[in-house]
């Protein structure tokens, strides 16, 4: 039997694993934070202490990495280091900067595409990310470009922080967003880009209600 996989793509803060995680319960598919990976993989260069510029030093890393995902009974995929479960570390502030370092370096996308292709093999999946459409599932049935200017990608992360009662001034977040954005885009191998048959989706001026009807819409067009 084969699977369906839809893929949804795009910057940092355009309400994609919101977003994914809600049509995956629509559809009652798998949700895959893939960037939650990643960041599991920032947390363990950075508690071992690794400079992410150091290639080998990361790459040497990974053969020793014990990471896991797994989904708890309210259906919420977490991360485990070593059998720490590090849902909640990996999304520190530093380790998003370090995640966007350390996913630059090609011996670790090569490490995580395999787990990435697995999960599709394995079962439905929504599966968000950066190179999801163009590079992990080429073929997959659905693919979203998800996006949204950087100001509001600013504000709505502002929001979320303040929520959770941490405190961070516009300016520092949108530069945050604006020099990950670059990172994402400029990497040599797999850089965030919108895959010539994915759909585009700009959630600028919607809100989560009216972004996710649109994405319902998106994908119930392909499926039909
Ligand atoms: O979506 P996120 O902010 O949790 O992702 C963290 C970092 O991981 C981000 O800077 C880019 C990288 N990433 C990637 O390179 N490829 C993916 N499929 C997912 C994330």
């Amino acid at each position: 039997m084969s699977y369906k996989s839809v893929a949804i793509d795009g910057p940092a803060g355009a309400g994609k694993s919101t977003l994914a995680r809600k049509l995956a319960e629509k559809l009652g598919f798998l949700y895959v934070d893939t960037g939650a990976i990643y960041r599991t993989v920032a947390l363990a260069v950075l508690r071992a202490g690794i400079d992410p510029a150091d290639e080998a030093g990361v790459s040497a890393l990974l053969g020793g990495l014990d990471l896991k995902m797994a989904y708890g009974g309210d259906g919420v995929q977490r991360m485990y280091l070593a059998g720490e479960d590090v849902s909640t570390a990996i999304r520190e502030h530093r380790v998003s900067g370090f995640a966007s370092r350390v996913s630059a370096i090609p011996a670790v996308r090569a490490f995580l595409l395999d787990v990435q292709r697995k999960l599709a093999r394995e079962g439905n999946v929504v599966m968000d990310g950066r190179d999801i459409g163009t590079v992990v599932l080429p073929q997959a049935d659905v693919k979203i470009f998800l996006t949204a200017a950087p100001e509001a990608r600013a504000r709505r992360r502002l929001l979320e922080l303040e929520q959770r009662g941490q405190s961070a001034d516009y300016e520092t977040v949108l530069r945050d967003i604006k020099d990950r954005d670059y990172k994402d885009e400029h990497r040599p191998i797999a850089p965030l880009k919108r895959a010539a048959d994915a759909a585009l989706l700009d959630t600028t001026n919607l809100n989560l209600e009216q972004s996710l009807e649109a994405l319902l819409s998106l994908v119930k067009e392909k499926f039909e």
